[in-house]
């Protein structure tokens, strides 16, 4: 089986995708398949035409890469991909979009509002934001629309927050989310799909020593704290992996997806996002759900590559 991974790009992820690319191709090696990395540029149309592989892996995190326009070339290619393909991704790397789905199927979401910058600017910060506070109340959690590993992210407490929230939200992408902050325990939930149907990993609990769990809390190890499986009641631990394989599924998503979520008080998981190429580095939630599933990496990536094939 030959196997080429997409990595790198040039998405602010990019970084993320390397170290993603490497773990996963290492473990194919290791699984007797033979994986070779590609960092996409403009080569890729030579690259795939040179190695000619059976599958591909784009593990592409952020924009060009979850956002479904690698899996229009792929399938415009007619080349066999893990993962989901373009329509499920551009769904899925929305976040509006998919609360909204996801809202539908009857799930919890926290109650939301989406600002584009346009009208930011032309109706003014001071009016908009008024009006955001008044309806959703704080603290908020303020992220891009579209984006990964909580870059634009911020958590405000207070009022005199936003505005330098929303700027540094707006550096990343033009649309803004504004969430109410939900209290409770952060947990992400790993689906994985042979093409026998979802199913959900161990849930994984995140707990950031101080602050949110930002880029440098997803990927220096040291300050943040895993426990997997997350220490939930059995029927938290189970509304979890269901919501999780629910958002599979509404979406359209195929091979992997991780659902990341709020567990409250009372067991009740509230949807934050899902992502279609979650992070593989040695510090994601992923790889950990699938070893405290007893799933050894190399032979649950080359599965994964071969269900991709067929
Ligand atoms: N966006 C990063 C890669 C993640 O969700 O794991
Ligand atoms: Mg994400």
């Amino acid at each position: 089986l030959e196997v080429l991974v997409l990595a790198g790009g040039l998405s602010h992820e990019r970084d993320v995708s390397l170290r993603s690319g490497r773990r996963v191709a290492d473990a194919l090696e290791d699984a007797g398949v033979s994986a070779s990395v590609h960092d996409v540029d403009s080569g890729l149309l030579g690259a795939i035409d040179d190695r000619r592989p059976d599958v591909v892996w784009p593990l592409l995190h952020g924009s060009t890469g979850e956002d479904g326009s690698i899996r229009d070339l792929l399938e415009l290619l007619g080349v066999p991909a893990v993962g989901t393909g373009s329509a499920g991704s551009r769904i899925a790397w929305s976040k509006p979009v998919s609360k909204t789905m996801l809202t539908r199927a009857g799930a919890a979401t926290p109650s939301s509002v989406t600002l584009p910058e346009s009208i930011f600017r032309e109706v003014g910060a001071r009016a908009v934001l008024d009006r955001v506070v008044d309806r959703l109340g704080l603290p908020l959690v303020v992220k891009p629309a579209k984006g990964g590993s909580a870059l634009g992210v911020s958590l405000v407490t207070t009022a005199d927050e936003l505005p330098r929230a929303m700027v540094a939200c707006f550096s990343y992408g033009d649309v803004a989310l504004i969430e109410r902050a939900v209290t409770g325990v952060e947990v992400a939930v790993s689906v994985i799909d042979l093409g026998d149907g979802p199913r959900a990993l161990p849930p994984v609990e995140i707990v950031v020593e101080d602050g949110l769990y930002d880029y440098d809390a997803r990927y220096n190890a040291g300050r943040t704290q895993f426990f997997a499986p997350a220490r939930l009641s059995g029927e938290a631990a189970a509304a979890a992996r269901e919501l999780a394989v629910t958002a599979h599924r509404v979406l359209g998503l195929r091979g992997l997806s991780r659902t990341d979520m709020i567990v409250d008080e009372s067991g009740t998981p509230w949807f934050l996002e899902v992502n279609s190429a979650p992070g593989m580095t040695e510090t994601s939630l992923f790889p950990l759900a699938a070893e405290a599933e007893g799933l050894a990496l190399p032979r649950l990536y080359r599965s994964m590559a071969e269900a991709a094939r067929s």
